[in-house]
């Protein structure tokens, strides 16, 4: 039997930290948005557990334990070993939840091998043991995200967004950019998510949401990248809304106000030669999703 599903990637329309936990975890609170463009897993029962990759930066993925669709599979199908095959299309170590997709998207397509498929609270207890964007691409649309980002409630979705994401060579490690953060951000002052929420529960339109985007972990990662100030202009000048670093970076996140600008921004950034690459995408999506069940 072979299952296919598909999982968005995020990007985070607010975040905020709340200081570093005794597990080492930071309290956030995070606006998500799931991105239309989206990972792709296949699994299929095989006689040894193997892992194969292709698409986008597939040379960077690990294919053994350490990849978090190896440890779902073991979870949710322990004794059955299984042949995951993985379809890139978001940039890896960017700031996007690509791993954390795969992961989704593993989830659902293991549950449907199982004779008792789990119960989303279930699914959810998994995801939040592996990882703390995983839970949010499961369901993907507009959450607001606490906790460590796995709490999640959900938000009213503005009509869709276009965005431009703009990747980088070198990949950024989400913990040294964490580390950064704490190592230079005074935690007096702390950004309200209201005027987000209430600008989302309004119907804002891109141009209204532009101003309200934020990023804590922003400074931290051009103190780590200072390059990415050069990108961030170059988007906005070409005629972006606003640009901003996507998650713990090192890809910047674009607001557009429509196709048209999203195409003018990204032809501009991959001119300028301050990115590796550039990405067209929408925001809402929905969250993991089967999207074919054969049986042999
Ligand atoms: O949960 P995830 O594996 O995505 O997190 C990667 C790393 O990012 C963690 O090990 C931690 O260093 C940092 N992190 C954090 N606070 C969060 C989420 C992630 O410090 N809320």
């Amino acid at each position: 039997m072979l299952v296919t599903a598909t999982a968005p990637g995020k990007v985070n329309l607010f975040l905020e930290t709340a200081g570093p936990r005794p597990d080492g975890y930071h309290e956030l609170t995070t606006v998500f948005q799931a991105t239309a463009l989206r990972e792709t897993v296949t699994v299929e029962t095989a006689s040894t557990m193997r892992i194969t990759v292709d698409g986008r930066g597939a040379e960077d993925v690990p294919t053994d334990s350490s990849n978090l669709v190896w440890q779902v599979a073991e979870k949710v199908l322990p004794q059955v070993p299984v042949h995951l095959h993985i379809t890139k299309a978001i940039p890896t170590a960017g700031g996007m939840a690509g791993g954390s997709a795969d992961a989704a998207a593993a989830l659902v397509a293991c549950n449907q091998l199982r004779d008792e498929p789990l119960t989303v609270e279930e699914l959810d207890a998994i995801a939040a043991s592996l990882g703390s964007d995983i839970n949010f691409v499961l369901h993907g649309g507009t959450m607001l995200g606490s906790g460590r980002g796995e709490v999640l409630t959900p938000l009213t979705s503005p009509g869709a967004l276009w965005w431009v994401f703009a990747t980088q060579r070198e990949g950024l490690s989400t913990p040294a950019v964490f580390r950064e953060h704490d190592r230079a951000h005074a935690w007096s002052d702390q950004k309200s998510v209201t005027p987000l929420t209430e600008a989302l529960s309004a119907g804002a339109t891109a141009a209204e949401l532009a101003p309200l985007l934020f990023n804590r972990l922003q400074q931290a990662a051009l103190t780590l990248r200072p390059e990415l100030e050069q990108t961030l202009r170059a988007g906005e000048d070409a005629g972006a809304l606003r640009g901003i670093v996507s998650g713990s970076g090192p890809t910047t996140a674009f607001l557009c106000a429509g196709e048209s600008e999203a195409r003018t921004v990204a032809e501009a950034l991959k001119h300028g030669r301050t990115c590796l690459d550039t990405v067209i995408t929408t925001t809402p999506s929905p969250g993991a999703r089967v999207a074919s069940n054969a049986r042999d």
